[in-house]
């Protein structure tokens, strides 16, 4: 059931794609044409996925287990990008890991996977896809799942956040290297999304619904088309720049008659 050619000719990674976010990425961009390489660290889960995205008619999905922040693995990946299809053009890093915890308590070993996951994970697969597509010679798109805890305290999030705004910085930094190679690099911060994981809570959709000033949280589909756009040819010129989709959660601060 493709739905239109707008990826047509493009290869795409997208890792921690077995559910959630980055697997409605796979699929809006399977069902426009691109070849897509969906990672998740859960083997069923992502031959599951992709098998789902094949079997809706939407065009070539390819499951690509493993761990997005081993350096080794993520290699691989792209090599199979390339051996697949003949080139890398698209590399959406979305994997992360949310790991909630009292900052005066905060464990070392959380901190390290946190850090571990979300930003070598990250800067690893941008150097690889680079290089890939830096010998290629016609460009390319990065884009990176940061979060609005990247913008907003948020409790118990210490350090999650801090690597989300890192990622921020990441991108900013990869424009002066990267542009010369004609490769743009964006950030996607989605607010509150419901997902697997977030809908573990059965309070999630309530609260987020009270305290989201467009009225609920994100559905996975409002995050993947501001994705799609910003890995489009028609962004091409848009480079080290933060997207948030969150109904509005950021732009707003607690008013008098509400405390
Ligand atoms: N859901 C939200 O409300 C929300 C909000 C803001 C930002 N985000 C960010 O969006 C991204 C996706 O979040 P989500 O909630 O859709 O996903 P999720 O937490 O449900 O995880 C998606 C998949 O990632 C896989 N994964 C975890 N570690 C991995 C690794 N090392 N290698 C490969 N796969 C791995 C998991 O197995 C899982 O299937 C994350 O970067 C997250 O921080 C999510």
């Amino acid at each position: 059931m493709m739905t239109s050619t707008a990826f047509e000719n493009k290869t795409v990674i997208v890792t921690g794609a077995g559910q959630g976010i980055g697997f409605e990425m796979c699929k809006q961009l399977a069902y426009r044409g691109a070849t897509v390489l969906l990672n998740d660290i859960d083997e069923v889960l992502a031959n599951d996925a992709a098998q789902s995205i094949r079997g809706e008619g939407a065009g070539n999905c390819i499951a690509c287990a493993g761990d997005s922040s081993d350096k080794d693995f993520i290699q691989s990946m792209v090599d199979l990008a390339v051996e697949k299809s003949g080139s890398l053009d698209i590399v959406i890093a979305n994997a992360g890991i949310t790991l909630f915890g009292d900052f005066f308590t905060y464990p070392q070993d959380s901190l390290y996977k946190v850090l571990h996951t979300n930003l070598g994970g990250t800067f690893f697969l941008a150097q690889a896809a680079a290089n890939q597509m830096r010998k290629q010679g016609k460009g390319g798109s990065l884009l990176f799942t940061s979060s609005v805890t990247g913008h907003q305290a948020h409790k118990d999030l210490a350090a999650y956040g801090m690597t989300k705004a890192a990622l921020e910085m990441l991108a900013k930094n990869l424009v002066l290297e990267l542009s010369p190679f004609k490769i743009n690099v964006n950030t996607i911060a989605p607010g509150a999304t419901l997902t697997e994981r977030t809908m573990d809570d059965p309070n999630y959709e309530a609260v987020w619904s009270r305290i989201t000033p467009m009225g609920s949280p994100a559905r996975t589909i409002d995050i993947a088309n501001a994705a799609l756009f910003l890995v489009s040819d028609g962004a091409k010129h848009i480079t080290g720049q933060s997207l948030i989709v969150d109904g509005g959660w950021t732009a707003i601060s607690p008013s008098p008659n509400e405390v």
